[in-house]
Parts: C-alpha cells; sequence; structure tokens
C-alpha cells in the first residue's frame, strides 16, 4: 500500500497528465473528450490544488452550452478517431461539435463548494456562471421533468449507461434500423467490463433517433424510444437546485423560480418510492413500470438534504454484503455482476456523492465508512474508473480523472479533518 502522500501526488499528476488545457479527459484513449459530470467532478479535485483550474474547467463546460440551455454530456473540442460514437453519428451541428443529450448536473454543487473555498475571488466567476447554471437547470424543467420527477431520453443521459434500472425499457427499443458499426470502447477495455452488444444496439438506436428528429425535446418527449424516470437525475438535481438557490442568495438574484422547482421536485422524488423493492427506484413513462432495481442512486436522498429512515436500513444491509462499498446495484439481485460496469461495481465518484449526503444528515458512521471503503479501494487498487466491490481489484480505464478528484477532494484520509 502507497503512503497517502505518495497518492496525493498521484492523484494531482493524472489530474495534470489529463488536462487538456481548459478541459480535462476523463482517461486517454477510452475518453478523450471533455465529459459533463467527469468535468465537474475534475473542477471539485482541481479545487484542492489550483482554485483558477477549478473555475476554468466549469467554464470550459458552460461553453458547450446549447441555445436551449442543455449542456450537451460529451464536448468534442479536438478530433479523434479513438471514441464511437463521434460528431457525425450525433449529428448536433454545433460547434465545438457536441452529443445531443446531457448528463447529472453536479455542476452547480461543485460551482458553490469551489466558491466557498475563495469567495471572494469566486464573485465574479460564480455571478458569470449562474445565468448559464440556471438555463441549465430550466431546461431541465422544460424538457426533463415528468410531473417532478427528472427523467433521461437515454441511458448515456444519466451516466449509468447499462444500470439494471433501465432494463424493462431498453428492452422496448427497437433496434432494427440499426445496421453495422464498430465500438471502439471494447479495445481499451475488458469487454466483460463494458456494456453488452445488445445495450451498445439500443444505445445506437436511440441516438439515431434523436438524430433523426433533430434532436427535438417535443418530438423526443412524446414518441422517442425511451423516458425513464431516474433517481440519480433527480436527487442530484434537487441537490444542485439548493446548491444554485444559496448561490441566488450570495449574489442578490431571485430565488421564485428556484423555489419553485425544488418544491415541485420534492413531491417528484416521493413518486419515485417503489414499495415492492422498499426503495427509490427508475419509472418508465412509457408503460408505467418501475425497474425493480435497486441501485447506488437510490441512496442520494440524503445528498438531496431528504431523509429516509427505511433507504438507511437498506443501505446497511448491502453495505454489508460486500467488501468495498458502494455497489451500483444490489449484490442480492439476480442482474449483480461484480464487473460489468453500472451492474454492480463500486464507483468513487457515486461513493462521494452519498458520503456527503450521509455526513450532512448527521449518519456520520456510515459516511466515515464510506469513505474509508472508497480511500481502501484507491489505495489497493489505484484510481481505476471503477472497482469490484466484492475484492476491491480494478475495473474500466484507469489513471481515472474522476477518481483522482475525489481521492483529493473527499476520501484522502489528509483531508478528514475538513469533514466532507
Ligand atoms: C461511454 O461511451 O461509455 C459513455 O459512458 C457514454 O457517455
Amino acid at each position: 500500500m502507497k503512503p497517502v502522500r505518495t497518492l496525493n501526488e498521484q492523484a494531482r499528476a493524472i489530474m495534470r497528465g489529463n488536462d487538456q488545457g481548459g478541459y480535462t479527459m476523463p482517461t486517454h484513449g477510452l475518453y478523450p473528450y471533455q465529459w459533463n459530470w467527469d468535468s465537474a467532478f475534475a473542477a471539485f479535485g482541481f479545487a484542492t490544488f489550483d482554485v483558477e483550474r477549478a473555475w476554468v474547467e466549469l467554464e470550459t463546460l458552460m461553453s458547450g452550452q446549447w441555445e436551449n440551455g442543455m449542456v450537451p454530456h460529451i464536448i468534442f473540442h479536438e478530433a479523434s478517431d479513438g471514441y464511437f460514437p463521434g460528431p457525425d453519428e450525433w449529428g448536433a451541428f454545433q460547434n465545438p461539435p457536441t452529443s445531443g443529450i446531457s448528463q447529472p448536473p453536479v455542476a452547480a454543487t461543485f460551482a458553490r463548494a469551489i466558491f466557498e473555498r475563495a469567495p471572494e475571488a469566486g464573485q465574479p466567476r460564480m455571478a458569470a456562471l449562474f445565468p448559464k447554471l440556471l438555463a441549465w437547470h430550466r431546461w431541465f424543467f422544460e424538457h426533463r421533468n415528468e410531473n417532478g420527477m427528472i427523467v433521461v431520453n437515454h441511458p448515456w443521459e444519466s451516466g449509468r449507461d447499462n444500470a439494471p434500472d433501465w432494463d424493462e425499457a431498453m428492452g422496448n427499443v427497437d433496434i432494427s434500423n440499426v445496421g453495422t458499426y464498430t465500438r471502439n470502447d471494447t479495445s481499451h477495455v475488458d469487454p466483460h467490463m463494458r456494456p453488452s452488444a445488445l445495450d451498445y444496439d439500443r444505445f445506437m438506436a436511440i441516438v439515431y433517433a434523436g438524430r433523426t428528429c433533430g434532436w427535438d425535446e417535443a418530438e423526443m418527449a412524446a414518441s422517442g424510444p425511451f423516458r425513464v424516470a431516474d433517481p440519480g437525475m433527480s436527487f442530484i438535481l434537487l441537490r444542485a437546485n439548493k446548491d444554485l438557490l444559496a448561490m441566488a442568495q450570495a449574489l442578490g438574484e431571485d430565488t421564485a423560480e428556484i423555489t419553485g422547482w425544488i418544491a415541485a421536485q420534492e413531491k417528484g422524488v416521493a413518486r419515485l418510492w417503489n414499495p415492492e423493492i422498499g426503495g427509490y427506484d427508475a419509472f418508465n413513462i412509457r408503460t408505467g413500470n418501475f425497474g425493480g432495481s435497486m441501485s447506488s442512486t437510490s441512496f442520494l436522498c440524503w445528498y438531496a438534504g431528504l431523509e429516509n429512515s427505511e433507504a438507511l436500513v437498506e443501505f446497511g444491509r448491502i453495505a454489508e454484503a460486500v467488501t468495498y462499498g458502494f455497489p451500483s446495484h444490489d449484490p442480492a439481485s439476480p442482474r449483480f455482476e461484480a464487473y460489468r460496469y453500472w451492474r454492480g461495481p463500486s464507483w468513487g465518484i457515486v461513493n462521494t456523492l452519498i458520503g456527503i449526503g450521509l455526513q450532512e444528515m448527521g449518519h456520520k458512521a456510515q459516511a466515515e465508512k464510506l469513505r474509508q471503503d472508497t480511500a481502501a479501494l484507491i489505495e489497493k487498487s489505484g484510481f481505476a474508473e471503477y472497482f469490484n466491490p466484492c475484492d476491491g481489484s480494478p475495473a474500466g480505464g484507469d489513471k481515472f480523472t474522476w477518481t483522482a478528484a475525489i481521492w483529493l477532494a473527499w476520501a484522502s484520509p489528509t483531508l478528514t479533518s475538513k469533514g466532507s
């Protein structure tokens, strides 16, 4: 096991090594562009040693914002042939080219965290970002709001591509027009750690449907192949709105619109409670069915500032079932796969969000255990993209920006005196 100081240095070196000057790629090879929530986590990590660079990361992310307020999940700043699907498949006609969907909006939360590290210097940066973040959150309410539940139009939008949450809805995606294509991800990473071939056919069918309608939000809402309310997206946006509200207050901006969003979302997330599994669950808008999936983002209620004692009991059961918390899917489920991306592995970034929520809501022992588990994974297996929660072995890409970032900002034992 490496000394903590060495790991801190390694984490900073990984972030510098993935820094493309203004934005940070998640890792070389597998993900050679700017990804939305990866970048926001990068900003959270940069803030521990270079606050100026942290602001720049968020500013570059917002430079890809569409006119309708959407902040895309990938910004293709520079051409690279190592990734599929590239700008032509998306056909989004933006400059720089982008994908046509968004990703979990952690940016406002980390902007607030960066601002609070150095409020005076951060004031003009925050003031410039605020209207952009507000427009993005408004886009969610205009286009991804179903009765206060926040929906995703593509599993990639959730950031949890192949989670069991989507199995039922993905089963209804027609792949008859997909044709042939070549994946690049499985040449970088062991295929059994990645989504299946059938998943990819369905991912591409949804991309082509979006491209065909010119990424028209009304059309996708009415008849797109996939529309599922996501506990992860819902809790993350609710939390982000609470942080945006704090920023509005600090900047002397009007707060009424944001307060209204928070009230609507607090009602909406209650609708995601599935009594059959005793947890927050994905909900398919097209069929009215729950996904029947207890996933790690079912436990982001505390991060969103909501208490739930039943969830706390389930959290304890699942954490006990593995050696290294917290698995992305319930190990008691037959769909659990310890290595396969979002169907079982432990992800440092989700652990961080859950841990921040637990800490803030007073569940300090659970928060500290999760932080220690995450630190132990990194100490044992390095800065991998994700980890097998049973034996702690590394999975996915390596030298990963967001794992380095959460080590620096949350998991490293040298930072515990600062709390979450
Ligand atoms: C991928 O390509 O694996 C991404 O998760 C899509 O954003």
